[in-house]
């Protein structure tokens, strides 16, 4: 397949974590791994340069699939590209029989190509469509924003974006909307920028004030909190016994959630000792690497501002089953 424009104009994407991340998974000759987020194929590169290993690399991204290509020909049949959710990991790499998996790496969100490409609409620096869709289907931002009410509208930005005045984001969101339809990135960036009072963003130089709202769009868009649920669920089935477990986030919420599954199935079971070993709870099925969530140092932040809100979270699989399924 040919990449497309987008693709070779984008600027590339350096790869966040990635020592950290390779030492989490601790990559092994003839063992497997899934790189569930590929973009621009720089985690996956690192595990075949590490190890003669098998890497399956998924992306719901048709584009970063197709920039891999390359990259695979090179490695003559030890990575293999997949075009689809993480959510789906189970679904997708199961045709290829790939035998035990031994580490899976999550590098959340989008990847500077998507980022750098005003025409993928996920950005308020340049002026695009307002797409912000990773996979090229479904509804898009626009969509999003022509179909919420106000109230949906103020409700997702204050949940998925943070953003302390949503009511005011979505006020002005209707009003601009009621005087023609909102279709680019450029137009829902300076709605948004006017609605934030100058005293708050004066509070965060720096930060331009339509992130949040963009930010809030891009994860409803892409259901992405969904997916996050769903793939560590699959990733959590798929691991063998000592199989690692990487997650790389870039905002609270995703961090949130990765925290909470791994401090779940990494707890003692608990109960009494006068309790039956059955009503005491799961046996955990993840180690915890560390308690605390790695981030990046300050040279990887001076040399990749990408990396600054970077959080890995890495844990290792027990021969326990699955947190739900030894639930009673
Ligand atoms: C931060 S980039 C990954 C960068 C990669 N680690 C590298 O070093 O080049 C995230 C990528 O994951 C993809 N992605 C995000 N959510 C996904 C999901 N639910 N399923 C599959 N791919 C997803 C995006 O399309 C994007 O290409």
């Amino acid at each position: 397949m040919a990449a497309s424009t987008t693709s070779q104009r984008g600027a590339g994407h350096v790869p966040v974590l990635v020592d950290a991340v390779l030492d989490a998974l601790a990559p092994r000759d003839d063992a497997v791994y899934v790189d569930a987020t590929f973009g621009g194929g720089g985690y996956s590169e690192a595990l075949l340069g590490a190890a003669r290993c098998r890497v399956f690399g998924i992306d719901r991204d048709p584009e970063a699939v197709a920039r891999g290509e390359a990259l695979a020909a090179r490695y003559g049949g030890r990575l293999t590209l997949i075009a689809g959710p993480f959510g789906d990991m189970e679904r997708l790499i199961g045709p290829f029989a790939p035998g035990p998996i031994s580490g899976i790496a999550f590098d959340l969100g989008v990847s500077s190509f998507q980022l750098d490409s005003p025409e993928r609409g996920f950005s308020f620096r340049a002026d695009g469509p307002l797409d912000m869709r990773m996979s090229r289907d479904g509804a898009s931002a626009a969509d999003l924003v022509a179909r919420l009410s106000e109230r949906e509208l103020a409700e997702l930005i204050a949940a998925l974006g943070e953003e302390r005045h949503a009511r005011r984001v979505a006020h002005a969101i209707a009003a601009g909307r009621a005087r023609g339809p909102l279709v680019t990135t450029g137009a829902l960036a300076e709605i948004v920028r006017g609605a934030i009072p100058h005293h708050a963003s004066r509070r965060e130089p720096g930060l331009d004030p339509a992130t949040r709202t963009f930010q809030a769009l891009r994860i409803a868009v892409n259901d992405e909190l969904g997916e996050l649920d769903r793939g560590l669920a699959a990733a959590e089935r798929l691991l063998m016994p000592g199989g690692r477990l990487a997650v790389v986030s870039f905002h609270s919420l995703e961090d949130a959630r990765v925290k909470t599954f791994l401090r779940r199935r990494s707890e003692p079971p608990r109960g009494s000792r006068h309790l039956p070993p059955a009503a005491a709870g799961p046996a955990p099925s993840f180690i915890l690497r560390s308690r605390r969530a790695i981030r990046p140092a300050a040279d990887e932040v001076a040399r990749n501002p990408r990396a600054r809100s970077a959080r890995l979270r890495a844990a290792e699989r027990t021969a326990a089953a699955p947190f739900a399924e030894a639930r009673p």
